[in-house]
This record gives C-alpha cells, sequence and structure tokens, in this order.
C-alpha cells in the first residue's frame, strides 16, 4: 500500500466514493460516512448530484461549445463517467489532464488513463493551492494558448481561506485565453438550498476527518466567477442546472466563459 494513505482516518475522495456507491473506501470511511449522512441525509444525493452536474457540463461544453480540453482540479476517485469518458464519447480528440492529491485517487489514477487514441489523459499528483505547478504539469498535455474547461467541482471547500481560493481561481483563469469555461461547484449552508444540515454535518467532518471544509454563501460563491459571463441558468442548486425539474440539493453549481 502506498505509505502516504492513512487507514485511520477518513479522507474526502473515499467518503465521497462511498457516497456515489463504489468500493474505493476503508471501514473508518464508511462509518464517518454514516455519521455526516444522520447529520445530513441527503449528501448522498448531493454527490450524485455533482456527478450529473458534471456530465451534462462537459457534454454542453464539448458538443455545443467546442470545448476539446479539460483541466479537471480534485478529479476523486475513478467512477463512471469521468471527463475524458464524457469528453471523449462526444469528440474522441479532448484533452484532459486529471488533478488530485489524494494518495488514494494516485492509486487508482490507471483507470482515468484510458482515453481514446486521438486523445490524450493525464494524471498529475498535486495540491490545488499551488495553481502554479498545476499549470506547468498540464502544459505538457494542453494547449494552453487555446481554450479550456478548468472544472473545479468540490474542491474549493478545501481551502479554507476565501480569498486563497478566490486567487486559485483566478491564477487558473488568467493563464487560460479568451473562450474558456469555468465549471465550479460548491456546497453552501444557505437555508434556501437546505444547506442547514452543514453547519453539524461540518463540524462532525472537521473532527473526525481530513481535509477540514467549509460552506460558502452565494454571495461567496458568485465571486469565484467575477469577471466571467455565466451560461444559463446561472447560480442554481448544481442539481438544478440546465436540470429544471430536479429538486435542489445545497450545493451551488454554474459555467461560465471567459469573455
Ligand atoms: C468532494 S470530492 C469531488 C470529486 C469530483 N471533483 C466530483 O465532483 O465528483 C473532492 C476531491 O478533491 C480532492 N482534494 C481536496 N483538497 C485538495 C487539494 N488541496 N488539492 C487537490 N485535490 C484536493 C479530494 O482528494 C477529492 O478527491
Amino acid at each position: 500500500m502506498n505509505d502516504r494513505i492513512r487507514t485511520d482516518i477518513a479522507h474526502n475522495a473515499r467518503v465521497w466514493n462511498y457516497w456515489l456507491g463504489g468500493k474505493d473506501y476503508y471501514p473508518v470511511d464508511r462509518e464517518v460516512g454514516d455519521r455526516v449522512t444522520a447529520f445530513h441525509p441527503s449528501i448522498g444525493a448531493v454527490a450524485r448530484a455533482d456527478r450529473a452536474f458534471l456530465g451534462r457540463a462537459v457534454t454542453r461544453l464539448t458538443a455545443e461549445a467546442g470545448i476539446r480540453q479539460f483541466l479537471d482540479i480534485g478529479t476523486g476517485l475513478p467512477t463512471a463517467d469521468n471527463t475524458h469518458e464524457v469528453a471523449q464519447r462526444i469528440a474522441p480528440d479532448s484533452r484532459i489532464v486529471y488533478v488530485d492529491n489524494d494518495p488514494i485517487v494516485l492509486t487508482h489514477a490507471r483507470a482515468l488513463l484510458t482515453g481514446t487514441p486521438e486523445g490524450r489523459t493525464e494524471y498529475v499528483d498535486a495540491d490545488a493551492r499551488d495553481p502554479g505547478r498545476i499549470l506547468a504539469a498540464a502544459a505538457g498535455t494542453l494547449d494552453l494558448s487555446r481554450p479550456v474547461a478548468v472544472l473545479i467541482l468540490g474542491i474549493l471547500n478545501f481551502v479554507l481561506d476565501l480569498d486563497e481560493a478566490r486567487a486559485i481561481v483566478r491564477t487558473l483563469m488568467d493563464a487560460v485565453p479568451s473562450g474558456s469555461y469555468l465549471v465550479v461547484t460548491h456546497p453552501t449552508y444557505d437555508p434556501e438550498l437546505g444547506g442547514e444540515a452543514n453547519v453539524a454535518a461540518m463540524e462532525f467532518w472537521n473532527a473526525n476527518a481530513t481535509p477540514p471544509i467549509t460552506a460558502r454563501s452565494r454571495a461567496e460563491f458568485a465571486s469565484f466567477l467575477d469577471g466571467l459571463d455565466l451560461l444559463e441558468p446561472g447560480i442554481v442548486s448544481c442539481a438544478r442546472w440546465q436540470a429544471p425539474e430536479a429538486a435542489d440539493v445545497a450545493q451551488y453549481g454554474a459555467v461560465a466563459r471567459k469573455p
């Protein structure tokens, strides 16, 4: 086993996999996942809605916006319909760079590197707090002078300082040209989306699991999108983004274009 993998404390990538119905987790992850679910009974629905949002956003950007390059930061463990599978089904020449800092994701990365012969997939073991390093590594696979969709789904919530989280987004979006996109999701405490359940759930998480997490308001989420043009329907629960009939979950989602 990779000696960076700790089985004595729950890790987000593994608990997320548990909530998604996967099999790549340890007993401690299941235990903490069940305790969090007791505080926030729809947390499994949040995880599923987030993945479904990823599928709709990547489909839209590949099929309608002509995007062929994706930088997926905070990838998570391989699951059904990973970014390269969604994009390359539509455009086999799509190139995808995955980034995560959890050693278990690194261990499973081979399953993410099964793209089409026409396209390319790459995995980078790096921390989102080092966007310069991510961009330098991504430049080996992506042409950063051409539009890129930057995916940051369920990960800025692990950057507890809001200014630092904003700076990460700004550094990434500054490095890609006009016509690039930001795809982002983030949990919230906002009661309009049922987010009050996140208060106790995240308090429990922070006492018992890693990495520490936070939620953000609609206005804080909107600040990640400053200077970008929002695609319809704007900022909504990620479950309802281009799926208006769906029920809200306490996770914002948006897709925006760099002008
Ligand atoms: C909630 S999961 C989301 C996975 C996937 N993006 C999705 O939406 O289904 C968050 C992922 O971000 C990763 N992560 C957390 N903090 C990170 C950091 N500072 N740098 C890189 N990855 C990080 C975790 O290991 C985990 O795989």
